[in-house]
């Protein structure tokens, strides 16, 4: 009886979970964008359209916008920096940032319209000074027929004005012919937490780096580490019934509160890989860091388990909660920092093999609101999209709701005081 109880119990909790993010915020069966006027006839007839070829990777809330970043994976993106308005409908079109103008280009186009074309990026950040930092990795056709349109940069935009502050085109120096940069985190320096002083932290999945950019120097450097390949133990996925395998690098990254030491750790993991990584600010910031210090600079935190495999992580600062995706177990999975990372500590706080197939990111906003992003990318890349069905969702809810009753809430004041107390006691009996 008592076991039927718990049973009926942990469904009610779960279903009650999941029904916090129904329905999804936004959902779409292919990506439409708001057009002008005969604009949408003229580039589907010219391939510049291409709605099956289309598939958003990353997302990020501001304000009244969300934006949504689109790969130009295959050929016929439009655009690969937009967004929605939050109180748009949930099917709503997407625009092209910040305005078609600078945003729309077509594959075979030789240059960028402006400054402020995204050529093709996978995630974006919003920074504490109302700035969005974009990583463009400058190619179309991504997938097939590579072109450099732009060279790979970092774009920095002001959102209340909605234009570039920066622009800064990497070099060869910084990058490889395999690079593929997919996520960007950024870290403020200081006491005032200037908004000149900002170091930025770019993954580059596919040379298994990490770039660093000084906003200030305006200057950028490469970091290597053999924890930031992936792990040969980890590269069998199974997701929308698709099997795979993936050899993806580090591709994700999250900055802890600043410690005691004045610095924060950056949380990183490769995509294949089930393990969790940090690295000091303090390495990565200093350009000219020895080898050897780089070398013995990142740490393993710990192992999820099987099937655990993040394509994306944020972190939330007031719950000191790092969240991410969980590719295999259509979940999002969570672990609040200040406890041992075990796979007991590292829950899904949310799964659902439909609404959330294939988790591809996931951000903490300023309210403590968690955004997720599914998409199918599994069935995009390895089958293909049916347009019948919705691929793409976005799901949203507070954070605090989403850990309530899970390994990753705050432990409560008497729990804390007591481990405080025995580790206190156990360290004086080793004494
Ligand atoms: C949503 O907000 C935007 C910007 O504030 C506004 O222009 C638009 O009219 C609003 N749409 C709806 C449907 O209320
Ligand atoms: C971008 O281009 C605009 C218009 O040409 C120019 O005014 C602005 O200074 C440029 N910004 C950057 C960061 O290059």
């Amino acid at each position: 009886m008592k076991v039927l109880q718990i049973i009926v119990l942990l469904i009610i909790c779960l279903t009650q979970r999941v029904e916090l993010l129904i329905p999804p915020k936004f959902q779409w069966k292919t990506i439409d964008f708001a057009w002008n006027g005969d604009l949408k006839n003229v580039a589907m007839a010219s391939g510049g359209y291409i709605p099956e070829n289309i598939m958003p990777t990353g997302l990020a809330r501001w304000k009244n916008k969300l934006f949504i970043a689109i790969p130009r994976w295959k050929k016929g993106v439009p655009s690969s920096l937009n967004y929605v308005y939050l109180n748009g409908s949930q099917s709503e079109p997407l625009l092209p940032y910040p305005s078609w103008k600078d945003a729309f280009i077509l594959d075979d186009a030789e240059t960028i319209n402006s400054n402020a074309t995204v050529v093709s990026a996978f995630r974006m950040h919003v920074d504490k000074c109302d700035r969005l930092w974009v990583v463009d990795n400058g190619v179309a056709d991504m997938s097939t027929d590579v072109k450099q349109i732009a060279e790979p940069a970092v774009v920095v935009f002001d959102l209340n004005r909605d234009s570039v502050v920066r622009r800064y085109e990497m070099t060869g120096e910084v990058l490889r012919d395999s690079s593929v940069l997919t996520s960007v985190v950024v870290d403020f320096v200081g006491k005032s937490c200037d908004c000149g002083e900002a170091y930025a932290y770019i993954t580059d999945m596919g040379s298994n780096a990490l770039i660093v950019y000084s906003f200030k120097d305006d200057d950028a450097w490469r970091v290597e580490n053999h924890y930031f390949h992936f792990d040969p133990h980890a590269g069998v996925y199974k997701v929308g019934g698709i099997d795979f395998y993936g050899s993806d690098g580090v591709s994700s990254a999250a900055l802890s509160q600043v410690k005691s030491d004045g610095y924060r750790d950056l949380y990183l993991h490769p995509t294949s890989s089930t393990k969790q990584f940090k690295m000091s600010t303090k390495l990565l910031r200093h350009k000219d860091a020895p080898e050897e210090e780089i070398f013995n600079g990142v740490l393993v935190v710990g192992e999820k388990g099987p099937f655990s495999q993040a394509s994306a992580c944020d972190f939330d600062p007031k719950n000191n909660v790092l969240f991410f995706t969980q590719v295999c177990k259509n979940a999002i999975g969570c672990w609040n920092i200040d406890k041992p990372f075990t796979p007991q500590n590292t829950p899904t706080v949310v799964r659902d093999c439909t609404l959330l197939e294939f988790p591809n990111d996931v951000k903490v906003d300023k309210e403590g609101n968690l955004w997720i992003l599914s998409d199918r990318q599994a069935r995009f890349l390895h089958g293909h999209l049916d347009p019948a069905q919705v691929n793409f969702r976005v799901l949203t809810a507070p954070v605090t709701k989403l850990i309530q009753g899970t390994a990753c809430e705050r432990s409560s004041l008497v729990t804390r005081a007591w481990s405080a107390l025995s580790s206190r006691r156990n360290s004086a009996k080793a004494k």
